[in-house]
């Protein structure tokens, strides 16, 4: 017997145009649009052609007209600077305006970009929404990355004005941004105009005559900002993600698309109704803290909870259940490295048992597969529905999910379930024929993708071609292995490419092995993402040295160790590395990276038929038992 779910699902693919026009009467348009879907420009697909909007209009000022204005927005609750404000819906409309003031006057208006590199703090969701308002395109930069990234982006997005703070907060220790700023800046060709900065008490610095502007000294005197008119399809942000080389691809969303995928995500997916409390543990850096700490909930009308600390050590295992009990969270999304680390600190959930969880109604969990150890563990304890959703930052919102808001399936460990209505899913094998059920390929998506996926990368059109749609014609390639069953499950098994996830952040091999290359004591080098019980995986160089280098081999590897830290960032954690004699590669010189990884997570593997000399493959076990790393011993 079908249900909402298949009924939505098949309509979606049916008629994508008829079913997204009717989850797009949810905004307000300023203008309405000629087309729904615009194929004229193929593979270049745009939803809602010659419609005008605004996303800061659609999130804020319409919930303040039709009454919501005293509802609390947004929750800003940070345990390690020990302080917590509610903004309502009318007070963060009128921080967003006057800050879009102030970046008014830097001379920031339509289709200027903004780079923002902040901690977990409002401000930094205030500045992406006085962009929105402004027509400008945000592009936010997590603060776990280097100065080095930065410039990186910098670079590329050329912005007209850099918003950061003086300092982020990690467990223990305060992190200066400004010589982070400051040295991200003087390495980038490109300057910014300006670059405004949130003075925090925690630390305070010295500003940059000339250039900086000091945040709350401008708002005083800001003029409050209205919503300018854009194109659905303009740009409202650029997302930087890894790559397949350490250079970061430039994700860039639309306005109007991402509006009515994300506001129906929310009832549909979520099962949120406005007036819930939602909750995205992640951070306003990845895609997940724009689409579900900032935009999602807010256009939705809902009360978002914006949290700067961790899981543990903020300050103690019990930190999750405290946020949820105090601001009534319905539903939680966060990463599953999250719930491992709760998991490992306090094994049997005592800390739940001391907090009033009864308006807790849904854990959602993303990021990284979900192993089947740690989603019964969470159903055990919280006694709610544990679901596994798979995306990415290419797709903005959930691909494959449990739909709760249209029908729930069974779950079932290491699947998170169907695909979402508008996404078209299929499991090729190399010549883009589709696979038997069960059988493991390439994940694809039929094109046209639904609303909310990304444009192109930033001005990177040929690279968007040749990254995601030339290796199988007509689809979407997610550079994601899987499977899908007899009953329409997914599974997603693995990277097809060389990224890693490491605590559910998305890291580039490649870039690592940029970093270790540029050694001067490195003649060869790979990095391979080795099983981690904690953190998912974690990254592991493989080092040959030059000839005569001068240094000993634990100089070398203490060095690259930094070298990653100060060129990527802490986030990549980059601590493990080995000097070795050879590396297995195939006749043809390729490094064998994946066996390698495989004799390092203990799985099975064939002998590769190219293999140039078998007897290396030995040598790969010993070297990572020489650093302490196995399977065995990881637990
Ligand atoms: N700014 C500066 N440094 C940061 C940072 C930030 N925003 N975020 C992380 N770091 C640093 C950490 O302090 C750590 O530094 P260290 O090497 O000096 O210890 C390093 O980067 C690695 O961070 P992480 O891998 O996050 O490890 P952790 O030990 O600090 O925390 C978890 C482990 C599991 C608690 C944490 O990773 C977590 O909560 N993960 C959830 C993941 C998530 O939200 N993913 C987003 C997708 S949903
Ligand atoms: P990001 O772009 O940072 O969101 O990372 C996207 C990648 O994370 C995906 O391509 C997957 O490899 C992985 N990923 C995200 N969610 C899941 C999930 N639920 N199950 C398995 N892998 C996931």
């Amino acid at each position: 017997m079908s249900n909402a779910y298949d009924e939505a699902y098949r309509k979606s693919l049916d008629d994508p145009e008829e079913f997204w026009a009717e989850a797009a009467k949810e905004i307000d348009w300023i203008k309405p649009w000629d087309k729904v879907l615009d194929d004229s420009n193929k593979p270049f697909y745009r939803w809602f052609a010659g419609a005008e909007c605004n996303t800061c209009y659609n999130a804020l000022d319409r919930h303040v007209e039709q009454g919501r204005g005293d509802q609390a927005c947004l929750i800003y609750d940070s345990p390690v600077t020990g302080s917590q404000e509610t903004y309502s819906y009318s007070e963060l409309l009128d921080a967003v305006a006057k800050f879009a003031g102030v970046l008014y006057t830097q001379d920031v208006g339509k289709g200027d970009r903004v780079i923002i590199y902040m901690p977990m703090v409002a401000e930094a969701a205030i500045a992406m929404l006085a962009c929105a308002r402004l027509g400008a395109v945000h592009s936010v930069v997590f603060g776990g990355f280097a100065a080095n990234e930065l410039a990186v982006r910098i670079d590329d997005a050329t912005p007209k004005v850099i918003i950061s703070a003086t300092c982020g907060i990690e467990v223990n220790r305060t992190i200066p941004y400004m010589p982070l700023l400051n040295s991200a800046i003087d390495t980038a060709k490109h300057k910014p105009s300006s670059c405004v900065i949130l003075v925090r008490p925690e630390l305070e610095a010295e500003l940059v005559a000339g250039r900086d502007v000091n945040w709350a000294e401008a708002v005083k005197t800001a003029e409050p900002a209205g919503c300018a008119p854009v194109a659905a399809t303009d740009p409202l942000y650029i997302l930087y993600t890894s790559g397949t080389t350490g250079e970061p691809k430039g994700v860039v969303r639309d306005n109007g698309g991402h509006m009515v995928a994300l506001k129906w995500s929310m009832k549909n997916i979520y099962n949120v109704d406005p007036g819930d409390v939602y909750w995205a543990a992640s951070d306003v850096g990845w895609v997940v803290g724009h689409s579900y700490i900032v935009y999602a909930p807010l256009l939705h009308g809902c009360t978002t909870v914006l949290y700067e600390g961790k899981p543990v050590g903020t300050p103690d295992a019990g930190a999750f259940w405290r946020v949820i009990s105090e601001h009534k969270v319905k539903v939680m999304f966060t990463a599953p490295t999250a719930f491992r680390a709760i998991k490992r600190e306090d094994p049997n959930g005592d800390f739940i048992k001391q907090y009033d969880m009864s308006k807790f109604e849904t854990l959602f969990l993303a990021g990284e597969r979900t192993d089947p150890d740690t989603l019964q563990w969470a159903e055990d304890k919280l006694s709610v529905p544990v679901i596994d959703h798979w995306w990415q930052t290419e797709s903005g919102w959930p691909i494959v999910s449990n739909c709760m808001g249209l029908h729930a399936f069974e779950v079932r460990p290491g699947s998170p379930t169907k695909p979402v209505p508008g996404w078209d899913v299929r499991v090729l094998d190399d010549e883009c024929n589709e696979m038997s059920r069960d059988d493991i390929g390439s994940i694809s998506i039929k094109l046209p993708l639904p609303p909310g996926f990304l444009l192109t990368l930033w001005k990177a059109d040929q690279r968007f071609i040749d990254t995601y749609l030339a290796e199988y014609p007509g689809y979407y390639k997610t550079a994601d292995a899987g499977f899908m069953d007899e009953d329409g499950y997914l599974s997603i098994m693995a990277r097809t490419d060389d990224i890693i996830n490491v605590a559910g952040h998305r890291l580039s091999t490649g870039g690592m092995e940029e970093v270790l290359a540029g050694h001067p004591d490195v003649a060869e080098c790979a990095v391979i993402g080795v099983e981690d019980q904690l953190k998912g995986q974690l990254p592991v160089g493989f080092l040959i040295l030059n000839v005569g280098a001068t240094k000993s081999n634990e100089d070398v590897v203490a060095e690259v160790v930094q070298l990653v830290r100060d060129k990527i960032g802490p986030v990549a954690v980059f601590k493990l590395a080995v000097v070795v004699d050879r590396l297995p590669k195939t006749r043809s010189g390729k490094i064998l990276r994946g066996t390698m990884q495989k004799i390092a997570d203990n799985q099975d593997y064939k002998m590769p038929a190219t293999i140039d000399d078998p007897a290396i493959l030995g040598g790969i076990d010993a070297a990572l038992q020489s650093i302490g790393y196995s399977i065995a011993r990881n637990t």
